[in-house]
Formats: structure tokens, sequence, C-alpha cells
């Protein structure tokens, strides 16, 4: 498996994003989460995703579980920052963001008891608090850094300029927001630009566009009642039409290369540049398998620039978020 740089790390060019694995993408079972984590460290992945608000809790409960015997081995980026309501089983509701130090410390501790770990390596604020000044949620979790409970701190959809007041506070390892062919926002919004003026590795979340870029994933009305992707804009008929004829270029181009479209729509993502280190999510293992091996499918200059224009902002339709989430994002 390729290596990349992030911060003090070496971690595998694809990583795995394990939200899906407890959260928001419909049915989990756990002897198949833990073979497809077992199935990832065995093709080298290292570099694992999770969060508090996953499940919440129980991804990182499932994390601590398949990876304690290598713990020595692997990265875990895990985040916190969220408010979540639980009265579903399936996944919490958010209901707003809390950047407060005394809560970037007491979810630190409860997710090292989660993970079976005593250091996180890479703690992010999952979303800013509006009512809590970036300087004093980083301060915190510098202090953690400091006592030995965190190894580096990351952010999570922040804009540019609250990247650069975070970082003069204390190093930014990592910047994790969402990028994809249908995902363009930090391209034109200064937030790439950052992270590269700062040495900040870039995490594209959802590089698979929730598995639309696929060309797999089934019309939004079979997906299973709780799952997320029913709430999405994109999704929905009228926007998912006009996006699914997106989504042949890439089909097209995966069949004149032998690969699949995922494999296409993360060989593009990789190619942005040695400093973006996508976490596809996969609950399966052929899913899993086909991103791994999306490290030797070789784009070239003409086959990004078909994509680029195909994926043009304005030719995608429906926004990523609904109202209540976008307001939360880019701040
Ligand atoms: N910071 C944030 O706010 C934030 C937000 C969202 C996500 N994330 C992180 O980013 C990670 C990845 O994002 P994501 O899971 O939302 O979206 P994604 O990686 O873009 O797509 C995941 C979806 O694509 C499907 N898939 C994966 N590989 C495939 C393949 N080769 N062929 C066909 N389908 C495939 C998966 O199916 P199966 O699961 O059935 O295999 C799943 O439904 C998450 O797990 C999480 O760790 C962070």
């Amino acid at each position: 498996m390729q290596q990349r740089t992030l911060a003090q790390f070496q971690v595998s060019a694809v990583g795995l994003g394990c939200m899906g694995l407890s959260h928001a993408y419909g049915q989990q079972d756990e002897s198949a989460s833990l073979a497809t984590l077992d199935r990832a460290l065995d093709l080298g992945v290292n570099f694992f995703d999770t969060a508090e608000v996953y499940g919440p809790l129980r991804n990182e409960i499932l994390l601590g579980k398949a990876l304690k015997a290598k713990r020595d081995q692997v990265v875990i980026a895990t985040k916190f920052g969220f408010t979540y309501r639980q009265e579903r089983t399936d996944f919490g509701e958010i209901t707003g963001t809390d950047g407060s130090p005394e809560n970037a410390r007491a979810v630190a501790e409860a997710s090292l008891r989660r993970l079976q770990t005593d250091v996180i390596d890479l703690y992010y604020l999952h979303r800013v608090d509006p009512a809590v000044p970036i300087e004093d949620t980083v301060g915190a979790m510098a202090r953690l850094v400091e006592q030995g409970k965190v190894r580096a701190i990351g952010l999570s959809e922040v804009s540019a300029e609250t990247l650069r007041r975070a970082h003069a506070t204390h190093p930014i390892a990592a910047l994790q927001s969402e990028y994809s062919l249908w995902t363009r926002d930090v391209e034109s919004n200064g937030v790439l630009d950052a992270c590269r003026e700062l040495g900040v590795a870039f995490v594209p979340f959802s590089p698979l566009g929730r598995g639309f870029l696929t060309g797999k994933l089934a019309p939004v009305a079979e997906l299973s009642e709780g799952d997320f992707r029913r709430s999405l804009p994109r999704f929905q008929p009228e926007h998912a039409q006009v996006n699914r004829e997106l989504v042949r270029v890439i089909e097209d181009m995966a069949a004149a290369k032998g690969v699949t479209a995922a494999q296409i729509a993360l060989a593009w993502v990789l190619a942005q540049g040695e400093d973006i280190i996508p976490i596809p999510g996969a609950k399966r293992i052929p899913h899993l398998e086909q991103n791994v091996a999306a490290v030797d499918v070789r784009l070239d200059a003409a086959d990004r620039a078909r994509l680029d224009e195909t994926f043009a902002p304005e030719n995608v339709s429906g926004s990523r978020y609904p109202a209540a989430l976008a307001a939360m994002a880019q701040k």
C-alpha cells in the first residue's frame, strides 16, 4: 500500500471511513464490520476514521475492539463537537455543536476508553461551535497534546480563515471536509490553498459522494428508512436524475480502463495531490478491496480534464446538505 504523509504519521494513501459501519447508511452488523476492519488491516490500510457521534459511541467501541491488538500499527482519528439526541437506535440526531474546552476534554477521555487506547492519534473538532472562539477550542485540544492524550489536532468543515486562526494557536495536522467530483467547494473557497500554504494535510470525506459516484447506489426511495441519504437534496429524484447522467461519464471511463466507477472517482481524488488522503467508507469487503486498489488506477491529463469539466459545480444538481446542516459547515 502506498503511503502518504499526514503530519508526523505515514498513513495508507487510502484510509477507511468507518461511519457507515455503525451509523447513517442503513443496516449494520457487528461481525461483518469486524471482518471488514480485519480485511482493511490485511490490505495495509492503517488510517481509520471515526467520531463520537457515529452510532453515537458505537463506532468508537467497534474500532476499539477491532484495532486493539494492532494498536501500534494504526493511526486512529476521532472527532468531537456535535451534540446529539439519541431517540433512534440506528443513529443519533444531531442537535448542535459544543466546542467548549470542557467538552473537548470530556469527550477525549471517553473516546480513549471506548477506543481502548491511551492516546488518540488525531483528534478533530467535528464542527466549529459559533459560541466558542476557535482559539479556545483549539487551546483545549493543545492541552490534550501536552498531556500526551492526543498526538495531533484536526478540524472538519472549517473556512480558510478559521483554519488560519486555529493554526496560529497550535499546528493543525489535518483538515477533513467533503471533497469529491461532485463537491468541489474547497477548490474555490480558499480552503485547499490555505492547507497547502500552512502544510496541513487534507482528508476528503465522502470521496465517493456517499456512494452516488460509484453508479451502484440504489435510488433513494429504495434505501432503508433510517438511511441519512434520504434527507440529502442531491439524492432526491429530481436532482439524482441529472447527477446520474454525470456519473455515466465515470462509468464509460471505467469501462474503457477495465476498472470500476468507484475506482475512477477515487483515483480523481488521489490525483489532486500527495497531501490528499481520502477515507472512503465501505461496509462490504469487495468495496473495500476495490477502493484500496484505486491507488493503482492512473488518470492522464485528458481523463482528468474530462472529469473536471463534466463535474463542473454548475453541472451538479442539488445541494449536499439540507439547510440546517449546511449552516454548520465551512465555518
Ligand atoms: N467530517 C465529517 O463531517 C464527515 C461526514 C461524512 C463522512 N465522514 C467520514 O468520511 C467517511 C467516508 O464518507 P462516506 O462513508 O460518507 O461516503 P463515501 O466514502 O463517499 O461512500 C460510502 C458509500 O459508498 C459505498 N461504496 C464504497 N466503496 C464502493 C465501491 N467500490 N463500489 C460501490 N459502492 C461503494 C459504500 O457502500 P457499503 O458501505 O455498502 O460498502 C457506502 O454506501 C465516513 O465513513 C466518515 O468516517 C466525515
